[in-house]
């Protein structure tokens, strides 16, 4: 059966906080992966970071290609050890700003270091889609979310759609 969770909005201060490190591998992480994929496969998106489910721990979960299992990554404690001097600007949706889409630029290709759900080391080079997604879900890990890197113009438009969502949440009472 399905778990899904429930993906947090704008104004949720969950989504500013930065994430903890993981410390403990066990049956619970493993957990929280699964009902992460879950809920992100159901939203039809490309990642998920913990703190969208109101989970601030360094945990996302990764999949360029929604379905497919030889290209999904569970992503615990990354580190990004550099990044190319090239950039590009490609735009960008949220699970958690609903509605809003805007141009980011990032740098094209990353390195990263991570452990995945046992606890084990990885290392990998990312470049494209891939990157993208993986930096735009290590920046919800810092409570950075993509509207924070829009352009100044960008964001003057969207102010009105912001405030709105973020009283939603209010209404909410969270
Ligand atoms: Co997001």
């Amino acid at each position: 059966m399905k778990d899904i969770m429930m993906i947090r909005t704008y104004g949720d201060k969950v989504l500013r906080r930065q994430g903890a490190a993981v410390e403990e591998f066990d049956a619970g992480l493993v957990e929280l992966l699964g009902r992460m994929l879950d809920t992100m496969m159901a939203a039809e998106g490309v990642g998920l970071a913990a703190p969208q489910v109101g989970i601030s721990k360094q945990v996302a979960v990764v999949n360029p290609e929604p379905g497919n299992p030889k290209t999904l990554l569970y992503i615990v404690n990354p580190r990004m050890t550099s990044c190319s001097e090239e950039t590009e600007s490609v735009e960008e949706g949220c699970l958690s700003v609903p509605e809003v889409r805007g141009k980011v630029e990032r740098p094209v290709e990353i390195e990263l270091e991570y452990q995945d759900e046992s606890g084990k080391e990885h290392r990998l080079t990312a470049r494209g889609l891939l990157a993208r997604i993986i930096q735009h879900e290590i920046d919800h890990l810092n409570g950075v979310l993509f509207v924070d890197r829009l352009s100044f113009g960008k964001r003057t438009m969207i102010k009105g759609k912001l405030k709105q969502l973020a009283a939603s949440q209010k209404n909410r009472g969270r």
